[in-house]
């Protein structure tokens, strides 16, 4: 990644200030924390693409569709920690926020999530610090996700920084559901609200049932 590249996860010194002056003093230490979760991601990113190289070649298929990553913008990192009553610091948003860096990965298979998520957690250097299986146990409103908060280490000029990243491994079709879901996150209390939650909990229903007759047909092709 080149520095244009980069930059363009790292948000100015003034997008910092218009959003908190409560940081004010920690824009370089801010701009800091950004650059280090930026890597973060990086790490595991990179780790995940070499599983799925590997499994391309041993399992002639790619269990990984696609890879998105964000670090988290500066405005929701002060509401979060506001939220929870943590002090508006640099320290403190590294002390408790375990989703600055957070990636996504879509999968096509149910199987390739757990496969992919035990692949990173045996990894020596990767530590599983939480896991919120909401495949297994999905949310009421139908959302279906796996989550996993890792620890990795950084390796930095002068040290070797311990740090999360949120994982969520999901299918295309999960990832279709929760991207149309999120927009009601703002507008729960719009009218006729509840009918559209209602249909996008039954929705979730029969993207399950796809999910797994997708699995359960792929399985069959590879036994041919
Ligand atoms: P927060 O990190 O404060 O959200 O709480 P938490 O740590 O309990 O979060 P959780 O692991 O349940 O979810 C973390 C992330 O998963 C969220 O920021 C969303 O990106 C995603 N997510 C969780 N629940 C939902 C949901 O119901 N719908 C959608 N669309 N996304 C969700
Ligand atoms: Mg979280």
């Amino acid at each position: 990644m080149n520095e244009k590249e980069l930059m363009k996860y790292i948000p100015s010194s003034t997008e910092i200030a218009e959003n908190s002056e409560l940081f004010a003093g920690q824009i370089m230490q801010f701009q800091e924390m950004m650059m280090m979760y930026n890597c973060a991601i990086r790490e595991v990113r990179t780790k995940l693409e070499v599983l799925n190289d590997e499994l391309s070649i041993r399992d002639t298929h790619n269990p990984i569709e696609m890879i998105k990553s964000r670090v988290k913008k500066p405005v929701s990192i002060v509401e979060k920690l506001q939220r929870r009553g943590y002090p508006i610091r640099v320290e403190s948003a590294m002390e408790h926020l375990k989703d600055v860096a957070g990636i996504r990965v879509i999968c096509s298979f149910i199987d390739d999530i757990y496969k992919v998520a035990d692949m990173l957690a045996s990894q020596d250097d990767v530590k599983v610090l939480e896991v919120k299986d909401y495949i297994k146990y999905p949310k009421p409103n139908g959302y279906r996700s796996y989550h996993m908060i890792v620890e990795i280490p950084v390796f930095f000029s002068d040290r070797t920084l311990m740090l999360c990243v949120e994982v969520q491994i999901r299918t295309i079709a999960m990832d279709f559901w929760a991207s149309l879901e999120h927009e009601m996150k703002y507008k729960k209390d719009v009218e006729g609200a509840d009918v559209i939650v209602k249909r996008l909990a039954e929705i979730a229903e029969r993207i399950n049932q796809t999910d797994m007759e997708m699995q359960d047909i792929r399985d069959e092709i590879k036994k041919k």
